[in-house]
């Protein structure tokens, strides 16, 4: 498929999500949920189509897609790997944690790797506190990272 088309899809498949969810109340972020399910990513060509049928602006729905850190404006790696940095993992040694993790993988929070093996992304707890510090890779809890289960992470997203 050519890239116009790609786009002409993409554009296309947005504007019936965008239909089918433009009633509710407070639409915008029902709205970027279900295109993020979709496409795995926001993708940028959806923002003015959004933008046009809730009459706000593009800089509003960009400004909500940047603030949340849910929503991605690129499409992930075939793995996505979330580390918790909310309070209770910090005071668990979650700062040197995700450092590691981080050095480790190659690549910092909010980036894919070259390979496109993994993106790395913050998450604001996961409610897994006892077992802090905690991650999520591809939906599956991991509690009370240590050297050893980086690791192991590290050899799953690159195999
Ligand atoms: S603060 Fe990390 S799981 Fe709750």
């Amino acid at each position: 498929m050519s890239m116009q088309a790609a786009s002409t899809q993409i554009a296309s498949r947005a504007a019936a999500i965008v239909d089918e969810m433009k009633a509710l109340e407070g639409p915008l972020l029902p709205i970027l949920h279900e295109i993020q399910e979709e496409f795995g990513h926001v993708p940028a060509e959806t923002l003015p189509i959004i933008a046009k049928v809730l009459n706000i602006s593009n800089a509003e729905v960009h400004g909500v897609v940047t603030f949340y850190h849910d929503y991605r404006n690129h499409p992930a790696g075939r793995h996505v790997l979330k580390v918790c940095r909310a309070e209770a993992c910090q005071s668990m040694g979650g700062d040197a944690i995700a450092a590691q993790i981080s050095q480790a993988l190659g690549i910092g929070f909010h980036e894919t790797a070259k390979d496109n093996s993994v993106t790395l992304e913050p998450v604001y707890c996961l409610g897994l506190c006892a077992c802090a510090p905690a991650a999520m890779l591809d939906g599956e809890v991991i509690g009370r990272l240590d050297a050893d289960k980086i690791e192991e992470i590290v050899r799953e997203v690159r195999s």
